[in-house]
């Protein structure tokens, strides 16, 4: 399904009936990474994951007002929910679509009724971190973008996924493989600029889920938890034998602790 608002075509996929819960996905990858979710709590949820723009099937009808923000990413989400009337959601991000949903809470808070923060952080980029993204973007524009993801693909995911799940594997690659390069830019300078959200986390005055996986060596358990301390009305959840992309290497433990913190909403 597509919508547009603005000058953007998002594409998103819907299943469900029931209280929503908004999935935005992590970089570089698409809606496609919430396939297990779409799957199973659609039975019992109202389940939107859209493609952000630039990503998987969505796409800016003109050139974007550049560079890109965290923040434009949040207000695109908002406009969808409002396009869709879809009244205040439960909002699930991962790593870069949890920065998103951190800068969502500050713009948006009236749309939301419950936060889930999936292997993200809520600081900023160090120096390093930041020269590292523009260095990693030329790469791309060189276009050497494979050999970049080959190497940012054994990151995401846990060992344990590497060695035992080679279907998780592949479709993480071919997620990847399909990511539009300007989008990818465009990305990559959004998360290099955006802000330190650490001093905002006391002040989220939503219900919040942290996940994090075992293994998560980009944003670590312990960041996690940290995180999870400084959320008031936050808990921590575990995902065992899972990376980065918790949610799709294990999806089980995921899907049931997720479902228990939206029925208790
Ligand atoms: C992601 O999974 O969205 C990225 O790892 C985020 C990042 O590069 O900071």
């Amino acid at each position: 399904m597509k919508v547009r608002i603005g000058e953007v075509e998002l594409s998103y996929q819907e299943a469900g009936r029931g209280v929503p819960l908004l999935l935005v996905h992590g970089f570089p990858l698409s809606r496609a990474m919430w396939q297990p979710q779409i799957r199973a709590l659609s039975a019992e949820l109202r389940v939107l994951a859209p493609d952000l723009r630039g990503f998987g099937e969505s796409r800016a009808l003109t050139a974007p007002p550049s560079p890109l923000s965290i923040d434009q990413y949040a207000d695109d989400l908002a406009r969808f929910l409002e396009a869709l009337s879809t009244g205040p959601v439960v909002l699930a991000g991962l790593s870069m679509g949890g920065y998103i949903a951190l800068s969502f809470v500050r713009r948006h808070r009236h749309l939301l009724r419950g936060l889930v923060l999936v292997d993200t952080k809520a600081a900023a980029d160090t120096p390093e971190a930041r020269e590292n993204r523009y260095r990693t973007a030329e790469k791309i524009k060189e276009g050497q973008k494979k050999e970049v993801f080959e190497g940012l693909l054994s990151r995401l995911l846990g060992k344990y996924t590497q060695a035992e799940r080679p279907g998780v594997v592949s479709a993480a690659r071919r997620m990847m493989e399909e990511a539009p390069v300007e989008g990818v830019i465009q990305a990559l300078y959004a998360m290099a600029e955006r802000p330190d959200s650490t001093p905002f986390l006391p002040s989220i005055d939503l219900p919040t889920l942290v996940f994090v996986g075992e293994e998560d060596e980009l944003t670590p358990p312990a960041e996690a938890r940290v995180m999870a301390e400084k959320i008031p009305n936050a808990s921590l959840e575990i995902i065992p034998r899972a990376g980065h992309l918790a949610n799709l290497e294990n999806p089980e433990p995921f899907n049931k602790a997720l479902l228990q913190f939206v029925k208790r909403l």
